[in-house]
């Protein structure tokens, strides 16, 4: 009877959850269709802007291909002091109806930009060069309230490239301390409260790089892409205060066929923070820390639906970061985490190195409820090096155990800054271990599955 009644809870949500899809995606295509209409329309006035020669129109293909756009012929200042917003916003609408055109940002000056939507469709091959430094508005105070959610906001786009040697820096110590939170509460309290901008985000856009730029200080999360799909971001580096809070790195969202690597992520939080709806994500050659490592989750709040599989995580230096890798979860959701590798992860000083929370909770307390994030099919092969509290944390759910995980080569031990007192924690959990494993209780972490607990386990695949 129990069962029954919350099947059909979970039919309904999944109906809600296909019905909101159907609504976001028509009023996504009338949006594309409103901005081809739009870019289609003869529009000469950019031309009169380019005197310095560099963009001669998109008459001819060819020339077309080299078309530059530097945001100092569309007005910028440059000093750092000017509002820059409306040149950049120029320059983009010009760039975007030309085929492989160049925004330019150039080096030795610097862009003060207030919250703005750079947003496609645009003719494929655009390019940002940010070569310069773009600054938010460094007082929390003079926020535009219309923008809280992000500050630089791309969308729509395919076929985009973001890349440099510039910074783009959110300006954030304003957001981070705690009377500022409050004040923020205070005067927003008809928005979310609590809420902060988030510096660079993507939203449904496909085949997207972001490479070489510098991103820092973040008033909450640095780069964050939402129902995107083909994005590679290569040799960035992200960094803000080990004590700034909530600044993840990157945060993925409802993104598929992702590639981070060869990148350096060091902030107040997740190095990069995983998402409900994100499948084929493949992070390597990382370097992270301080922070809190690369996670999966939190999961199923509120009693969601949370779907991740296929991720894969190599060859990762984490260093002075709180956890390693971990896969947290509320309790009271649904679906499935699946299909997860962890390996070659080199740890420092990582207070807990492994780790996977079915209880994950940012109160004091919160109430254990029946049904969780179901996981399943986790490998952890290769972590070594050193950490200061706890090798390992596995605290599996009591009705949905974990199922199919894999210890293979883990060789932690305490670092110089240990303090633990805590043995290996494995609970509920199942699978196979192979040697070398260390410290040595990790041996017993895992129990073999008998075919019931699987049985268990897989009847969670349906919502995904
Ligand atoms: C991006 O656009 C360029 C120029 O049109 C094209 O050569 C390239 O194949 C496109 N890439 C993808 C993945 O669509
Ligand atoms: C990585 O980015 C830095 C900083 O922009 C740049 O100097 C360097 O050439 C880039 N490396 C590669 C391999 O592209
Ligand atoms: C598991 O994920 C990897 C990528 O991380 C993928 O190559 C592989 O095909 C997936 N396996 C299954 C059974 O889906
Ligand atoms: C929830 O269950 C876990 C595991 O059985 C237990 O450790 C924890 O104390 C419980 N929490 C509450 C609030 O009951």
């Amino acid at each position: 009877m129990k069962r029954s009644t919350s099947c059909s809870f979970l039919l309904f949500f999944m109906f809600l959850l296909i019905f909101d899809v159907f609504i976001t995606s028509s009023v996504i295509t009338v949006e594309a269709r409103k901005n081809h209409m739009k870019r289609s329309r003869p529009h000469k006035q950019h031309q009169k802007h380019h005197s310095n020669g560099h963009s001669q129109g998109s008459q001819s293909p060819s020339a077309s291909q080299m078309a530059t756009f530097d945001v100092m012929s569309f007005g910028a200042k440059g000093n750092g002091v000017s509002d820059d917003s409306k040149a950049l916003v120029a320059a983009w609408e010009a760039a975007c109806k030309v085929a492989g055109a160049t925004v330019k940002i150039p080096a030795q000056h610097r862009f003060l930009i207030n919250p703005i939507t750079l947003q496609g469709p645009c003719m494929p091959h655009l390019t940002l060069q940010i070569d310069g430094t773009v600054l938010a508005p460094s007082e929390a105070s003079s926020w535009p309230k219309s923008s809280l959610f992000q500050w630089l906001n791309f969308k729509l786009l395919h076929n985009f490239t973001i890349q440099g040697s510039g910074t783009i820096d959110g300006q954030g110590s304003d957001w981070w301390t705690p009377s500022q939170i409050y004040n923020m509460q205070k005067r927003f309290s008809k928005q979310i409260p609590g809420m902060k901008p988030t510096a660079i985000r993507l939203y449904s856009s496909n085949v997207v790089t972001v490479r070489d730029i510098r991103i820092i200080n973040s008033p909450l999360c640095h780069l964050k892409f939402d129902n995107s799909k083909g994005i590679t971001v290569n040799n960035i580096t992200i960094s803000s205060p080990e004590n700034s809070p909530n600044t993840d790195g990157i945060h993925l969202q409802n993104s598929q066929d992702v590639e981070i690597l060869h990148s350096h992520i060091g902030t107040g939080d997740d190095c990069v923070s995983i998402q409900t709806g994100c499948s084929n994500i493949h992070i390597h050659h990382i370097n992270c820390g301080p922070g809190h490592g690369i996670s999966l989750g939190g999961l199923g709040k509120d009693r969601s639906v949370a779907c991740v599989s296929n991720i894969m995580v190599n060859d990762v230096w984490m260093q002075n970061t709180l956890y390693g890798v971990r896969i947290k979860t509320w309790q009271g959701g649904s679906g499935t985490v699946k299909n997860v590798s962890f390996s070659r992860i080199q740890v420092e000083d990582v207070k807990v190195p492994i780790v996977i929370d079915q209880y994950y909770c940012d109160k004091h307390v919160c109430k254990n409820q029946t049904g969780t994030v179901a996981i399943c099919g986790v490998k952890f092969d290769e972590i070594r090096g050193s950490y200061a509290v706890q090798p390992i944390h596995v605290a599996c759910s009591n009705s949905i155990p974990c199922t199919d995980l894999h210890l293979i080569n883990i060789q932690l031990s305490p670092s110089l800054h240990y303090r633990g007192f805590q043995q290996p924690l494995c609970s509920n959990s199942y699978g196979n271990s192979q040697p070398p494993l260390l410290p040595s209780p990790i041996h017993s972490c895992l129990t073999t599955a008998r075919p019931f607990i699987k049985r268990i386990s897989r009847s969670h695949d349906a919502l995904c």
